[in-house]
């Protein structure tokens, strides 16, 4: 197990980083200082990437729901998001990591986009790996927001709706320069996607684990990879 390069590595990994606030509250501690602890271990699932030559890692940071959270969690969310980018930023350029966003960003503070928008110019040529942060992320809310736009420019006569295929959709989402996940890790066992990638999840392996996002390290992303090589994927063919 461990490190050793695996027979089938996905080029696309995305994570529903759950459990933050149940790792601290197993604790003792507030909330805060498990979505703290959660960023190591978007390190470590970083290094991981990097170790077996995935192309692509999506990492679910903050849902449109999330909103509806106390503000003094979402105060608290924002803040680590910051810190997150002023300290890692820097780590991601020199591991040659290129950062993207998918999500409304727009709706986040003016200190955080100023943050990403930093990283994400700085990182902007490097080749080994692409993070995408989903942030203010809702699948319905991007599909919406795509069918907006299709709509904008059928009504302007820039597209003949006859000519909608399944990639115009695609191609007006988010993620238009990504491929599909492949593979799909939610921590801390909840079965459902919340919102996530519900379009591109379409056809990707999914592997839920009871582990804390805080207790998921690289050695557990190592072993989730290995099982990933094991799937045998269909796609409806026999
Ligand atoms: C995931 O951990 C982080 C975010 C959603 C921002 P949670 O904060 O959802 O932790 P639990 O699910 O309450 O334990
Ligand atoms: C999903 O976790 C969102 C992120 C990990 C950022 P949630 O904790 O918000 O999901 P639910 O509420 O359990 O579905
Ligand atoms: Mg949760």
């Amino acid at each position: 197990m461990g490190n050793a390069p695996l027979n089938s590595v996905p080029r696309h990994v995305a994570v529903i980083m759950d459990g933050n606030g149940r790792w601290a509250e197993g604790r003792g501690l507030p909330r805060k200082a498990g979505h703290r602890a959660g960023a190591e271990s978007v390190r470590e699932a970083v290094d991981a990437c990097l170790e077996q030559g995935i192309e692509f890692l999506t990492l679910y940071a903050f849902s449109s729901e999330n909103w509806n959270r106390p503000q003094k969690e979402i105060n608290a969310l924002m803040k680590l998001l910051e810190q997150f980018l002023k300290t890692k930023g820097k780590e991601f350029h020199k591991k040659n990591v290129r950062l993207k966003t998918i999500g409304r960003t727009h709706l986040l503070p003016e200190s955080c986009r100023k943050e990403l928008a930093k990283v994400i110019d700085e990182t902007s040529s490097n080749t080994k790996l692409t993070v995408i942060l989903a942030l203010s992320y809702g699948s319905r809310e991007e599909i919406t927001d795509a069918t907006r736009c299709i709509a904008e420019k059928a009504a302007r006569g820039e597209l003949d709706p006859d000519q909608i295929e399944k990639e115009t959709i695609a191609k007006h989402l988010d993620t238009s320069e990504f491929p599909d996940p492949d593979f799909l890790i939610r921590t801390s066992g909840e079965l459902r996607l919340s919102n996530f990638l519900l379009w591109q999840l379409s056809y990707s392996e999914i592997f839920i684990t009871e582990k804390n996002w805080p207790d998921f390290r690289k050695s557990d992303f190592h072993e989730a990879l290995e099982i990933y090589s094991r799937r045998r994927r269909r796609f409806g063919r026999v």
